[in-house]
C-alpha cells in the first residue's frame, strides 16, 4: 500500500459505494483508532487523546509562514480567468457544489460563509439552489481584488455580506457576526494549517456550528510532479511539501502546501473542534476531493 493514502484505504474499508466512501464519527475517542490504525508508525506519538499539533508538529520540518500577502503579491490571479474556469470545472460543478449543497442542506444553516471565496463562483452556484431558506451569505478572502470582483458579480443578490479576512493572522479575530455554517474550498491549500489558522475559523462560527474543509488528495498532485516526485513525496510523508505548481486554470506558477491531512485534522481537533464526517468522492477526471466536516463545540 503507498503510504501516503493509509487514511484513505482504511476507511474506504468503512464504507464504499459507488465510488464514494463516507465514515462518520461522533467524537475524537472514536477517531482514534481510525489513526492509529491509518498511521501506525511515530508519526503521531502517543498522548491523552493521541491527537496533538504539537506532537505532529515535531516531526515536521520547520514550517515555511506563507502569509496571504506574499500570495496576493506574487501570483497575481486573474479573476476573470479563474471565473471561467470555475464554470467549465467538472470537479466544482459535479462534485463540490452538490456535495456543499447537501451538507448545508443536512445542517440547517440559516447563514453560511464561503472562506477564502475567490472569485465567488462557489457561493453563487449555491445561492442558485437556495429557495430562502439561508437568510445570510457571508463571502470572505484575504484578497481584496477577489472580493471587489465577488461582489460585483453578485449584484443583486440580496443577503449578501463580503469581508476582508486572512485566516493566517496572528490574532485571532471575528470579521463578522458568526455564521452557523462555513466552508473553505481549496482555501487551505494556499496556508499552512495551525492553531492560529483553526482558532481564526473557528472564531467565525456560532456555538455548535459547522465548517466543511474541501480539499483534493494532494498525493496525485505529487506523482503529477514527474521526476522530482520521488524526493517530494518523502517530504509529503514526512508532514508537507511546497509545490511550485502551474494553475490549470490561468497558466500561471503559484503556491502550493501539499500538507499530509492528518496533519490539517490535528490543527482542528485542537482548537474546540470535534471531527465529525469525512468524506472521499473520486472524481471522473482521476482525482479524489476530501470533505472534512468539523463541528465547533457548543
Ligand atoms: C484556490 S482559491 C479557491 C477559491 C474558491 N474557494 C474556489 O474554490 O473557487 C483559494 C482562495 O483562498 C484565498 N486565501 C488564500 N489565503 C488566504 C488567507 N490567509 N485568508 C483568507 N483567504 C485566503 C485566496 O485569495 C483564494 O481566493
Amino acid at each position: 500500500m503507498r503510504p501516503a493514502s493509509r487514511v484513505s484505504e482504511f476507511v474506504r474499508r468503512i464504507c464504499r459505494r459507488d465510488n464514494q466512501w463516507s465514515a462518520t464519527f461522533d467524537s475524537v475517542s472514536v477517531l482514534e483508532p481510525v489513526c492509529s490504525n491509518a498511521a501506525p508508525d511515530r508519526v503521531f506519538p502517543s498522548s491523552p487523546h493521541g491527537w496533538t499539533t504539537d506532537a505532529a508538529q515535531a516531526l515536521f520540518s520547520p514550517p515555511r509562514q506563507l502569509s496571504a500577502d506574499y500570495i496576493s503579491d506574487t501570483v497575481p490571479r486573474p479573476l476573470h480567468l479563474w471565473d471561467q474556469a470555475c464554470q467549465a470545472d467538472p470537479v466544482r460543478n459535479e462534485y463540490v457544489i452538490p456535495m456543499l449543497w447537501q451538507e448545508i442542506s443536512e445542517s440547517k444553516a440559516s447563514s453560511v460563509m464561503d472562506l477564502g471565496c475567490g472569485s465567488g463562483y462557489l457561493t453563487r452556484r449555491l445561492l442558485a439552489r437556495s429557495s430562502g431558506q439561508i437568510v445570510r451569505w457571508v463571502l470572505v478572502d484575504s484578497n481584496r481584488d477577489a472580493l471587489a470582483f465577488a461582489r460585483e458579480r453578485l449584484n443583486g443578490a440580496s443577503n449578501i455580506e463580503v469581508a476582508h479576512g486572512d485566516i493566517t493572522q496572528p490574532q485571532p479575530s471575528r470579521w463578522v457576526d458568526p455564521v452557523d455554517f462555513a466552508f473553505l474550498a481549496f482555501t487551505l491549500l494556499e496556508v499552512q494549517v495551525d492553531a492560529t489558522v483553526a482558532s481564526n475559523i473557528e472564531a467565525q462560527l456560532a456555538p455548535s456550528g459547522t465548517v466543511v474543509v474541501v480539499l483534493p488528495d494532494v498525493l496525485t498532485d505529487i506523482y503529477q510532479l514527474g521526476d522530482p516526485a520521488v524526493e517530494a513525496l518523502g517530504k509529503y510523508i514526512k508532514g508537507q511539501v511546497f509545490l511550485d505548481k502551474i494553475d490549470k486554470f490561468t497558466g500561471r506558477s503559484y503556491p502550493f502546501y501539499a500538507q499530509r491531512i492528518e496533519k490539517i485534522i490535528s490543527a482542528f481537533l485542537d482548537c474546540s473542534f470535534f471531527l465529525s464526517n469525512i468524506r472521499q468522492i473520486e472524481t471522473r477526471t482521476g482525482h479524489s476531493i476530501y470533505f472534512l466536516r468539523f463541528r465547533r463545540r457548543s
